[in-house]
């Protein structure tokens, strides 16, 4: 009897873990992952950037710049890396770390922080 319950509490726990990658959730993959070089609050300012960095990471509060790029062309970006978009290798792949729900969270987290949709298409 006991031992059904901590199975159903098991399978209650894994729907959760399964679950799409919230507004809060995606903002702490962002503070594990990307921050450090994009800065807490994207403006490419991280702990990681010295001035030895041949480019800057991406402001991602800059809208001018941010609304040249679709989501798709961001998805890329984070999935492949830099040079799959002839840009830096400093931009490391997250393909391999992050799952897609993570990938669209980020995505998302992303819009919030330049306040614009980016380029449609
Ligand atoms: C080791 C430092 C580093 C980390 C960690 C990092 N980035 Fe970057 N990122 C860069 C650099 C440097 C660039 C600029 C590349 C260029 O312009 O050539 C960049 C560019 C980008 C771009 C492209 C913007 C454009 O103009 O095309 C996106 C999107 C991006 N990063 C998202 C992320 C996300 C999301 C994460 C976390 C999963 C992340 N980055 C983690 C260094 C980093």
């Amino acid at each position: 009897m006991k031992q059904r319950m901590i199975i159903a509490a098991m399978m209650a726990l894994a729907s959760l873990l399964a679950a799409p990658a919230s507004a809060s959730e995606a903002e702490t993959v962002f503070k594990f992952y990307c921050a450090q070089c994009h800065g807490l609050t994207g403006k490419g300012d991280g702990p990681n950037v010295t001035k030895d960095f041949p480019v800057s990471p991406r402001n991602f509060t800059n809208a001018g710049e941010m609304n040249k790029l679709t989501d798709a062309d961001l998805k890329n970006v984070i999935m492949d890396g830099g040079p799959s978009v002839s840009k830096s290798p400093m931009m490391p792949p997250w393909g391999k770390t992050l799952t897609a729900g993570e990938v669209d969270g980020l995505i998302k987290h992303l819009r919030t922080l330049c306040q614009c949709k980016g380029k449609q298409g």
